[in-house]
């Protein structure tokens, strides 16, 4: 085979053999294919999308890349949950030991932040003494002694998807349907998960803008999961507005660890319920929404939580970290909030500092914001709908650029139509 050949058929709108596929993938992952004949391809890719069959093929070439793990070994299944990525979300945080708490085991290996959307492994390094880096035979233990585990991926699983993503990254190529679902099953599969629940996120703060994309996004990934033999539903879930009353690294998780203790915000338990129902239900042990909650108010995931979080060298009563300073965004007129962006929060949170700008830079564990009024709440000028966090002050005016108009305040005593949490479901 030929890179050349190769890229001329996919720019030509010709369909990729499945030989093809296997090839360039496995040759650029070995450093064969050079960087800029696969950017040249995942140009071709994004504008002439692929078919059914090829984004089959490239997922499992992706797969074939690195080591397949395998938990069949524990007795006990294993279910797994991906978002597409939100602001303010930190449901894995619950999920993760809220599922586990019913018998079924959940490898949850995640990803740092990119952009203004956060990354559960950034937020879990607030927690003091926190270690994201696991071997397989660690992470393997761990299912067996907690049942629950958030990691980083290691270095052997799907290095072609490693590669390509850091190269779609730099060359305009990530808002790809198929290059996204292939990157993302690939990991899922690879990771040996026997069910996945995928949370698709729709809205301002999502990768997916408009309902349509999301929906094909969804049904390409259930059709990838559900063809390599993984149990896969989606929902479809709002993301216009921030999850929660918390944006940030330490600032979720300590809404995370109120949830845990029968708390929090309703959208965030919410949600975090109907995904537990979901890979409960998709990993063979159905429990319903009602008996779920109950695992929250009792103690039960947080019991699970904390063994979670000691067993990776936390200290589950450790201090959350604390910002050097604070500013309170006020309202200015009486009303109630019919909006707040989930775009322009994660983009102010980022430039505050909880996010990075390169994939090296680090993050401070205490920068973000805190909501007060969330839509269909009443404000009062003067009083604050934010509270920025920050140990960089000098951030505070960038940070408040990014915010501007990004609420709106309608007149007292006028009516908001909210969004539901969960708009759809596909299996
Ligand atoms: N997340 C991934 O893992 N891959 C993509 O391509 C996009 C989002």
């Amino acid at each position: 085979f030929d890179a050349v050949d190769v890229i001329r058929t996919k720019r030509d709108r010709q369909h990729l053999s499945n030989a093809q596929i296997d090839w360039v993938i496995d040759a650029y992952t070995r450093g064969v294919v050079a960087e800029e004949q696969m950017a040249s391809l995942a140009m071709a890719i994004y504008l002439n999308g692929m078919s059914r069959g090829e984004v089959v093929q490239w997922t499992q070439a992706m797969i074939a890349s690195g080591e397949r793990m395998d938990y069949s070994s524990l007795g006990v299944p294993t279910a797994d949950k991906h978002s597409t990525g939100g602001v303010g979300d930190k449901i894995t945080l619950m999920l993760a030991p809220l599922v586990a708490s019913f018998g079924v085991a959940v490898p949850q290996l995640s990803g740092r932040g990119l952009g203004h959307t956060g990354g559960t492994l950034d937020k879990m390094e607030a927690i003091p003494g926190w270690r994201a880096s696991l071997s397989n035979d660690e992470v393997l233990a761990q299912l067996d002694s907690v049942g629950a585990v958030v990691c980083a991926a290691g270095p052997g699983l799907t290095p072609a998807d490693k590669k390509l993503y850091a190269l779609r990254d730099v060359t305009g190529t990530v808002e790809s349907i198929p290059l996204i679902a292939s990157s993302i099953m690939s990991k899922k599969i690879a990771e040996g998960t026997g069910a996945l629940v995928l949370d698709v996120k729709v809205g301002s703060g999502a990768f997916m803008k408009d309902l349509a994309d999301a929906r094909e996004l969804a049904r390409t990934m259930v059709d990838l999961g559900t063809d390599a033999g993984v149990t896969t539903v989606a929902l479809l879930t709002d993301m216009s507005t921030p999850l929660g009353r918390t944006v940030g690294n330490g600032l979720e998780v300590r809404e995370a660890v109120e949830v845990l203790a029968g708390g929090g915000p309703e959208d965030v338990v919410e949600l975090t319920v109907a995904l537990a129902v979901e890979m409960l239900g998709a990993a063979g042990r159905p429990v319903d929404a009602d008996e779920v909650r109950s695992a929250l108010a009792d103690g039960r995931a947080m019991d699970t939580w904390r063994r979670m979080i000691q067993a990776q060298g936390g200290d589950p009563d450790g201090e959350l970290p604390t910002a050097q300073a604070t500013e309170d965004v006020l309202a200015d007129a009486d009303g109630v909030l019919t909006a707040l962006d989930a775009y322009a929060v994660g983009v102010a949170s980022w430039r505050l500092g909880a996010g990075r700008a390169r994939r090296e830079d680090p993050v401070q564990a205490a920068a973000g914001i805190e909501i007060h009024a969330k839509p269909g709440d009443v404000v009062r000028a003067g009083e604050p709908i934010l509270t920025l966090h920050t140990d960089t002050p000098e951030r505070f005016g960038r940070a408040r650029q990014a915010l501007e108009g990004a609420w709106k305040v309608a007149p007292p005593g006028a009516t908001v139509v909210s969004r539901p949490v969960v708009i759809d479901r596909i299996h």
